[in-house]
């Protein structure tokens, strides 16, 4: 599968207007995207659990317009017209124009709102981005009837494959992990010898056993620090170009998901926690060692870091931890002891979380047309 794949015939419909309301999850990656290289190629595959309450909910309507020079639209945050996300719209537009031949055909405007506060720390590009590539893709759907470009040619399994496929890649093209919230409730994204199916170019479903153990696992997601995130991840991914340690890392990446390929099918919780502890360590060992160099974590982040050790200690409950880009904690756990890690959580956890705010997710299964 190339690039090629997504670039449409000519359109069989015409429309005047319309609109489109989708909403996606935000992710949780396992093993790390860290390190890209041109047009949003990853340098390793990375895996993601889906989310299920962390989302967002994009309206976009759409007009055609007389001139159609130029890209037209407007931004909606909760009602509020943001101009400041234009330019990251207008970047997104650029790269995807070619395989969507038809935005500046329009004036769309994009109304969205998050069901985790803007200023959480939780990054809202992953489920932002895929909810408009979702929105963009059901109007190229109703342009071309439904008719994938090279269906005929088996490039795709049937029209929704071609729908999500496409769906994920231009995601990609917004937000590297946003190409893991099409789907769930494990994605692979980044080619993989030992994963049939895995592509750098878009996401998809991880296709072995998984065990028992690893279904509705949970995520409560703990906020240490709901500022802005200080260095935006398209800076972070920068700093792994000539970085001391990047060849290393990358293919750790690699023997790591290799790894979890027996994990998730023998369902070793232990050995699931070894790995994606060390993923969320590397990943910040990555950023304190490149140039410039960068603490995301917080005093608090470490204080959770050794409470979630102690009680895994003394209970022998399968409690781990994951981290982002920055200070919060992603504490996870399986189903069946929810509700013990619960109120480990809210007895000595929440007192680390900024005015004391955590989030309850679960893992889900991706975007939802409404
Ligand atoms: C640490 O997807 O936000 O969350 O492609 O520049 O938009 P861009 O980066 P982004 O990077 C996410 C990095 C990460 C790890 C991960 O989700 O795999």
């Amino acid at each position: 599968m190339t690039e090629q794949n997504f670039i449409p015939k000519a359109y069989s419909e015409s429309i005047e207007k319309g609109q489109f309301t989708w909403s996606s999850p935000s992710n949780i990656a396992l093993v790390k995207y860290w390190g890209k290289k041109d047009n949003q190629i990853p340098q390793n595959p990375s895996i993601s659990f889906t989310l299920d309450n962390c989302k967002t909910t994009t309206t976009l309507r759409f007009s055609k317009k007389e001139n159609q020079d130029n890209f037209s639209f407007d931004v909606f945050l909760d009602g509020d017209k943001k101009d400041d996300f234009k330019p990251k719209i207008e970047t997104f537009f650029k790269r995807i124009e070619v395989y969507l031949p038809f935005l500046k055909e329009y004036h769309f405007t994009i109304e969205t709102s998050n069901t985790f506060p803007h200023s959480s720390g939780i990054a809202s590009s992953a489920s932002g981005m895929s909810a408009l590539a979702m929105c963009l893709m059901s109007v190229e759907k109703q342009l071309s009837n439904a008719v994938a470009p090279s269906e005929e040619e088996g490039s795709f399994e049937s029209y929704d494959d071609y729908f999500n496929k496409k769906a994920s890649f231009l995601a990609r093209l917004g937000s590297g992990s946003a190409c893991r919230s099409i789907e769930g409730d494990l994605i692979v994204w980044g080619e993989h010898r030992e994963i049939k199916g895995s592509s750098d170019l878009f996401g998809t479903k991880y296709p072995y056993k998984v065990h028992e153990n690893f279904k509705n696992y949970q995520d409560t997601i703990l906020l240490v620090d709901k500022g802005e995130k200080r260095v935006s991840s398209t800076v972070g991914h920068n700093l792994m170009h000539n970085h001391p340690f990047a060849e290393q890392r990358f293919k750790q990446a690699n023997e790591n998901l290799y790894k979890l390929i027996e994990i998730f099918k023998s369902g070793d919780i232990n050995a699931f926690i070894e790995i994606i502890e060390s993923e969320a360590l590397t990943l910040h060992a990555m950023m304190m060692t490149s140039l410039p160099y960068f603490i995301l974590m917080k005093p608090n982040t470490l204080e959770i870091i050794n409470k979630i050790w102690l009680f895994r200690q003394h209970t022998g409950l399968p409690v781990s931890f994951t981290l982002d880009a920055g200070a919060n904690v992603h504490v996870l756990y399986p189903e069946k002891d929810a509700a013990s890690v619960l109120e480990f959580i809210k007895n000595e956890l929440v007192a680390y979380c900024e005015n004391g705010h955590y989030i309850c997710d679960i893992i889900g299964f991706g975007a939802k047309q409404l």
